[in-house]
C-alpha cells in the first residue's frame, strides 16, 4: 500500500518559541498507527524543531531549498545544510514559490533532482489557478507542471517521491477541492506518470492541499486516490492538526 502522509506546511509562521511548542503538541497529543506525520516549520526553527521531534514518530521537512550544494548564493539554503539537521523531506514547487518568488517548472525540476541526490524527499507541488480551471485547461497545466518536475528523472526514483495536488484556488481561500475533483486530478497525474513516464504510479503518494480542515479531511482522505493532505492554515494549531492526523489514521484504517 501506499504510504498515506498528513504534511503541516507552516509557512511563514512561528517564532523559534512557537515552533518549538507547536512541535511538542503534535509529538505528545496522538500517535497514529498508519499515517505518517510530517512538519514543515520555517528554516529559522529547523534546527530546534528536529530536536523536539528526534526519536519520535513526527518526521521533518524544509518549505524550500536551492540546488546547488554550496557556493555564493547570497540567502539560500542547500539540501546538504538540510540533511545535516535531520531534514528528511523538502517542499518543491509550491505555488507561493511559483507566484512570488518566481518558481518555474525548471527550477522545480532542478530543485527535485538535488532533493533526490542528496537523499531528500520532495513533495513536489502542482495545481490550476481558478482562472486555468475556469478556462478548463486544469489537466493540461498539470500535466505541463509534472512533466516539467520530471524531466530526466528514472522512474527508480520515484521510490522517493511524494506529489501535492494543491489547486491554487482552494489554497488559503477556506475553498476546498470536491473529493471528485481532487480524484480527478490526482487520477490524471497517475495516469501522466504511467503512460508518459514509465512510472509505477501506483506506489506514488499523491496528497491534496488547500483549505483542509478537520471537518472535510475525512471525506478527501476516504478516497483510495487520496494519499493525504498537506495542510497549511490548520497546521498552525496542534489542536486542529492532530485532530487531521486522528481522523486520517482511523479512516485509512478502515473505521
Ligand atoms: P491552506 O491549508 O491554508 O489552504 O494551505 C494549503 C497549502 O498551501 C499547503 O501547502
Amino acid at each position: 500500500m501506499r504510504k498515506k502522509i498528513i504534511a503541516g506546511n507552516w509557512k511563514m509562521h512561528k517564532t523559534v518559541a512557537e515552533a518549538i511548542a507547536l512541535a511538542s503538541g503534535i509529538v505528545d497529543s496522538y500517535k497514529p498507527k498508519r499515517v505518517e506525520v510530517v512538519i514543515a516549520p520555517p528554516f529559522t526553527a529547523l534546527y530546534k524543531v528536529a530536536e523536539v521531534i528526534r526519536d519520535t514518530h513526527v518526521r521533518l521537512a524544509a518549505q524550500n531549498m536551492f540546488h546547488e550544494p554550496e557556493g555564493a548564493y547570497t540567502g539560500e539554503v542547500s539540501p546538504i545544510m538540510l540533511k545535516d539537521i535531520g531534514v528528511e523531506y523538502v517542499i518543491i514547487g509550491h505555488s507561493e514559490r511559483r507566484k512570488y518568488f518566481g518558481e518555474t517548472d525548471t527550477t522545480v525540476n532542478l530543485k527535485v533532482k538535488s532533493a533526490l541526490k542528496h537523499n531528500l524527499i520532495p513533495i513536489v507541488c502542482v495545481g490550476e489557478t481558478l482562472d486555468e480551471r475556469e478556462h478548463g485547461i486544469t489537466m493540461d497545466v498539470v500535466r505541463r507542471q509534472i512533466l516539467g518536475a520530471f524531466t530526466d528523472i528514472t522512474a527508480d526514483a520515484f521510490e522517493h517521491i511524494v506529489i501535492a495536488y494543491e489547486p491554487v484556488w482552494a489554497i488559503g481561500t477556506g475553498k476546498v477541492a470536491t473529493p471528485e475533483q481532487a480524484v480527478e486530478v490526482h487520477r490524471f497525474i497517475r495516469e501522466v506518470l504511467r503512460n508518459e513516464l514509465n512510472v509505477e504510479a501506483e506506489n506514488v503518494p499523491i496528497l491534496y492541499g488547500g483549505s483542509i480542515k478537520p471537518n472535510n479531511i475525512e471525506s478527501l482522505i476516504k478516497e483510495p486516490d487520496i494519499d493525504g493532505g498537506l495542510v497549511g492554515g490548520a497546521s498552525l494549531r496542534v489542536d486542529q492538526f492532530v485532530e487531521i492526523v486522528k481522523i486520517s489514521d482511523r479512516i485509512v484504517g478502515g473505521n
